[in-house]
């Protein structure tokens, strides 16, 4: 069964072309980086002029590249949410679209599961199972009993994991987006007195998140330095800091949870989830708490369309059925 993704929530329009759940026949993502990095975030409207016009080009390369007639693809399976509304929109038009004219039903799917459908490609999860999901707009620790039966176990209060990257990295004077130029700053040579960021909500006795507070602190060091600019040693002791921040309280609240959920195995996807230094303090937790670690495939932690298809596939064979009044749903939540 061949199954067409495509994805469109944020600002990554991903399209791939799926065999039977797990074969990648051909994929294609055009980022939009440098488009929104002027504006050191995404602006909504950017993206979704975007997205229609990348779209066509991208399911061209797609089909050409795995030499597939149009007709022979068994489903579309595009992302109805969460996400921004003018960009679901254009996805979602566009699958239901093209699935009218070709005869093609098509099947709306969450982007967070798709994010975390991700760990099943990687194969080895034994269930029930600690998902966490960190990325540009989700942080999310749920229960995974199995594909499709979730239940949420934290989540958090303000801003989400990448987003605090993001800013902080703004703030530095990094480059959008900030995760992987702060993790790049993070393996420098620090200097100077960087320490003492707080591990916001580490010891609350709940599974949530706040990093707002943590944005903050770093602003406050900023603004007590008076306009002193900063060193470049400060900068990667800055990102350090805010990188071990970061990774200390991911790592203990999924430790909790994996107790309180009595899970086998921790999941780890999203575009946070590319980060080494949290993949490899999430491995030595889940060695010491006796459970397994699945991590993501790297290549498809950020947005894709290789997601969308795979979760398409496992919902369609479930029975999931969608027809042409399928809509989006910005606010979707998993749980
Ligand atoms: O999953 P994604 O592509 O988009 C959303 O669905 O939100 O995630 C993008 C986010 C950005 O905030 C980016 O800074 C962050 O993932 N990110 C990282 C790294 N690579 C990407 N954060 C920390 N370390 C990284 N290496
Ligand atoms: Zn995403």
């Amino acid at each position: 069964m061949r199954v067409l993704g495509i994805e469109t929530s944020c600002d990554e329009t991903g399209v791939a072309l799926v065999e039977d759940g797990n074969r990648v026949l051909a994929e294609a993502v055009a980022s939009q980086e440098q488009i929104h990095a002027p504006f050191a975030g995404v602006v909504p409207e950017l993206a979704s002029r975007q997205h229609s016009r990348f779209l066509p080009a991208l399911l061209q390369k797609v089909l050409g590249d795995a030499s597939c007639d149009p007709r022979e693809i068994d489903l579309i399976a595009v992302t109805r949410g969460p996400g921004l509304a003018g960009c679901l929109l254009v996805g979602v038009a566009y699958a239901k679209a093209l699935g009218y004219a070709l005869g093609i039903p098509v099947l709306g799917v969450d982007h967070c599961e798709a994010h975390l459908y991700t760990c099943y490609l990687a194969g080895g999860v034994d269930h029930p199972a600690v998902a966490l999901l960190v990325s540009g707009g989700h942080t999310l620790l749920v229960r995974v009993a199995r594909p499709g039966r979730y239940e949420m176990l934290g989540t958090t209060r303000d801003d989400a994991v990448g987003e605090a990257f993001d800013k902080v990295a703004s703030m530095l004077g990094l480059p959008f987006p900030g995760g992987p130029a702060m993790e790049a700053r993070a393996k420098g040579r620090p200097s100077g007195d960087v320490a003492g960021l707080p591990r916001p909500l580490i010891r609350s006795g709940d599974l949530n998140f706040s990093f707002s507070g943590l944005k903050t602190a770093v602003l406050y060091r900023l603004r007590a330095r008076s306009g002193t600019p900063l060193s470049e040693g400060e900068i990667d002791g800055l990102a350090r800091e805010f990188q071990n921040a970061v990774v200390e309280v991911l790592v203990e609240k999924a430790r909790e949870a994996v107790t309180r959920a009595r899970a086998k195995s921790i999941l780890l996807a999203g575009g946070v989830a590319q980060n080494e230094a949290l993949r490899e303090a999430l491995r030595r937790a889940a060695d010491e708490e006796g459970v397994r670690l699945v991590c993501a495939p790297k290549r498809y932690c950020t947005d894709n369309g290789v997601m969308v298809a795979a979760l398409g596939h496992h919902k369609f064979a479930g029975g999931a059925r969608d027809d042409l009044s399928l809509d989006i749903a910005p606010g979707l939540r998993l749980v």
